[in-house]
């Protein structure tokens, strides 16, 4: 898999429209959600009148991400004269991008498509490195492929248009690539304050984490190895994020990310020596702008057994990638029930609960 163009883009219509023109085509489709259309898409309307754009637009948030908005992407691509030669734009958040990345993917064997991801989550995560999927079965990106958009463009003007609650969803996944990269990065990443949030200071630091993405998954872009350093905080966090479901108190994606690295760093702390100093910072920073998920200890057992449920466990051994130091990343690492325990010991202690 070649590198990944990704645009940090300076002028949105016209790196959109020279994207496109580098791409040769038969018919332009754009597909968005319900808040993706009525709030992003008029800021390209006039370049996808242009070009006689077809619009395909399917319900909001995760719960659409399945089956049945797949089969209507599928079929308003095939009602409205889509050929192999086409091309789908995607415009949206993770859900968008997931979801339309899969159905170009797979229809006709495969259509380009580009990511023109709209929140700060997708930008930084979903929309680089060629995941493509839809949730199936009540699990999470159950079913999908590994295919890169021919081109990602970066409009970090919609960060604008976010709440604090899903820039910080974003910026979870922010500090995790703070964490396995370097140690001036991971340092400017705990100074932002998000009390007086300063938009040309988070601008710059998207550059330089999807920087960090990008080159991870050159390296390694179907996960075999260094790609595992991406699902740091991810195999608590998954655990959080489906007890929040499952409990009926949903949390965005990026917090029970910033959770999950609170027990994993501790566990870093103890299996691999990460420094307790930067624990401690990371640790405050996290408190201090995502509260906690409150949990007592009679959900240890239901949290291991989510764990262990993991798509990214072989053998049903839980798989952790934990940290020696900041940047210094220790993939394939397991941990006894006692110490995961001990873990959400340690996360309700420091988090007061
Ligand atoms: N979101 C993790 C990855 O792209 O590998």
């Amino acid at each position: 898999m070649s590198r990944q163009k990704v645009i940090l883009s300076k002028d949105f219509a016209k790196d959109l429209q020279e994207a496109i023109n580098t791409q040769s085509y038969d018919k332009l489709f754009v597909l968005t959600d319900e808040q993706t259309h009525e709030f992003c898409q008029p800021s390209i309307q006039n370049i996808l009148d242009e070009l006689e754009a077809q619009s395909i637009t399917i319900g909001s948030t995760d719960l659409n991400k399945n089956l049945d908005s797949l089969a209507k992407v599928w079929t308003e691509l095939g009602a409205n004269g889509a050929s192999r030669q086409s091309l789908l734009i995607n415009l949206g958040g993770g859900m968008i991008t997931d979801l339309g990345g899969f159905a170009a993917s797979t229809f006709k064997r495969g259509i380009k498509y580009i990511n023109v991801p709209t929140t700060l989550l997708s930008m930084v995560d979903a929309s680089v490195g060629g995941k493509t999927g839809i949730n199936f079965n009540g699990l999470k990106n159950e079913v999908g492929v590994f295919n890169p958009a021919s081109v990602v463009i970066i409009e970090t003007d919609f960060l604008r248009t976010l709440n604090r609650q899903n820039l910080l969803s974003g910026y979870g996944e922010m500090i995790k690539h703070g964490l396995i990269s370097n140690q001036k990065h991971w340092a400017e990443l705990l100074q932002f304050d998000f009390e007086n949030p300063e938009y040309d200071h988070l601008k710059q630091m998207v550059g330089v984490s999807v920087a960090v993405k990008e080159d991870i998954v050159e390296k390694d872009p179907f996960e075999q190895n260094i790609r595992k350093a991406l699902n740091f905080g991810h195999t608590v966090g998954h655990a959080f994020e489906s007890l929040s479901f499952i409990e009926d108190r949903p949390v965005l994606h990026g917090y029970a990310v910033a959770w999950g690295m609170v027990c994993e760093l501790y566990m870093s702390a103890v299996n691999v020596g990460f420094p307790q100093d930067k624990l401690r910072q990371t640790v405050a920073y996290i408190k201090e702008n995502y509260g906690s998920f409150p949990i007592d200890c009679k959900k240890y057992d239901q949290l291991y057994d989510l764990m262990k449920h993991d798509k990214k466990n072989v053998g049903g051994v839980i798989n952790f990638t934990l940290l020696k130091d900041i940047g210094d990343i220790q993939i394939n690492q397991t941990a006894s029930k006692e110490s995961i325990f001990e873990m959400f010991d340690f996360y309700r202690e420091c988090m007061g609960l």
